[in-house]
């Protein structure tokens, strides 16, 4: 049942490839860019009208939830706010009813994000679901469900729902942004042709990173602490990255936006603290080359502090080598699709690092794959 794979979850992380596809499949026309999103009951007006979007999840799926917010943001012009489910509720949250509640969990059971779905329905939202189990509570209750077809995912750790997740907010946001007219014609052809070439380089980016990482683990699986940086949309994968290794290897590990070092954190850089670094750039886009080099000053400011540093960085990089202990190499993609190919190798590690230590990593202790109470 494990597809000759030691672990479901090692299984799930090899699946993406396929888990992208068949979230994208029967979804895009790659003639026009155009997305269609099937059996919505919010009309193209309501999409128009809403002054917001309001996401609520958690854990992985929060993480996807953030994500998302740059890509609905940057393509559709539409202000998101994300909160963690079990918040959401308790702070009394100010909405406009003509805003669009959104629900992302891949059980569709989470207890939290259920009870924020009630709160956005009782305050008059509609709602649309993000989910991977069909027929799922959320998705009875919601006004629209974009599933994502990762197919059923048992490892505890979210790995392939996770990448679905951040599939279905990228088609999700290409969406608003040709209902609300934000996006020309051209520029939805290439992201949807871009979004398709997707599966492959994930293919690539498993060929080469397992291997690097198994090696990275013999050096770094008795770590105490991680730290793993990130900018822009590539923070959420930051936080990502942190959560995996937290909850399969129990090592302490932190995710940070890298601008926000020097504001603390850098006093707990020495020379046992591994830092994992999201390099990555989209050479296309200027606000993605400017991230970039931001990235490498605070890399600079971790290996000054006798810091050891990973990187993930983009193929073609001459650059980085020389300032890092370790980089793995993942082919480029626009800045939006990134996440999809820089939280493969943070699976990787944190796989590799658990095994290592013995954990049980499909079945960490303390943990439910879906947490039905609140
Ligand atoms: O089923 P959901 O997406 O609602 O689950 C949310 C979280 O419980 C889940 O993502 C959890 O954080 C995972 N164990 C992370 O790997």
């Amino acid at each position: 049942e494990k597809g000759g794979y030691k672990h479901f979850m090692l299984k799930e992380i090899f699946e993406q490839p396929r888990a992208v596809r068949d979230t994208t499949l029967g979804r895009i026309s790659l003639n026009t860019g155009t997305v269609f999103l099937s059996e919505m009951k919010i009309s193209d007006e309501e999409f128009r009208d809403a002054p917001r979007i309001d996401i609520a999840a958690c854990g992985t799926s929060w993480h996807a939830a953030l994500a998302g917010k740059y890509m609905i943001e940057r393509l559709a012009r539409i202000p998101v706010e994300v909160d963690y489910a079990s918040e959401f509720r308790y702070r009394d949250p100010i909405i406009d009813s003509r805003s669009i509640g959104m629900l992302i969990t891949q059980s569709g059971e989470t207890a939290d994000t259920l009870a924020a779905q009630r709160e956005m329905l009782a305050k008059g939202l509609k709602t649309i679901a993000i989910c991977n189990v069909v027929g799922a509570m959320v998705a009875r209750e919601a006004h629209g469900t974009i599933y994502t077809h990762a197919g059923p995912e048992i490892g505890v750790a979210s790995t392939k729902a996770f990448s679905s997740q951040l599939t279905a907010l990228f088609l999700f946001a290409l969406y608003l942004a040709q209902t609300r007219n934000t996006i020309t014609g051209d520029e939805s052809i290439a992201l949807v042709e871009a979004l398709t070439r997707l599966p492959g380089k994930i293919e690539e980016v498993l060929r080469t990173a397992d291997l690097a990482c198994e090696k990275l683990a013999r050096v770094y699986s008795t770590a105490r602490d991680f730290l793993y940086l990130g900018r822009g949309i590539h923070y959420p994968i930051a936080l990502e990255g942190a959560l995996k290794l937290k909850e399969i290897s129990y090592i302490h590990a932190e995710g940070y936006p890298a601008g926000e070092m020097k504001h603390g954190p850098n006093a707990l850089i020495d020379g046992t603290l591994p830092v994992v670094v999201l390099a990555t750039k989209d050479g296309a886009n200027h606000g993605s080359r400017l991230r970039y080099e931001k990235t490498l000053s605070n890399i600079q400011e971790v290996t000054a502090r006798s810091g050891k540093v990973i990187a993930i960085a983009t193929e073609g990089d001459e650059q980085i080598g020389d300032l890092v202990d370790q980089v793995i190499y993942i082919p480029q993609a626009p800045e939006l699709l990134l996440p999809l190919l820089d939280v493969v190798p943070l699976q990787l590690l944190a796989y590799h690092i658990a095994v290592r230590r013995g954990c049980d990593v499909d079945q960490p202790r303390n943990l439910a794959k879906s947490v039905t109470v609140e």
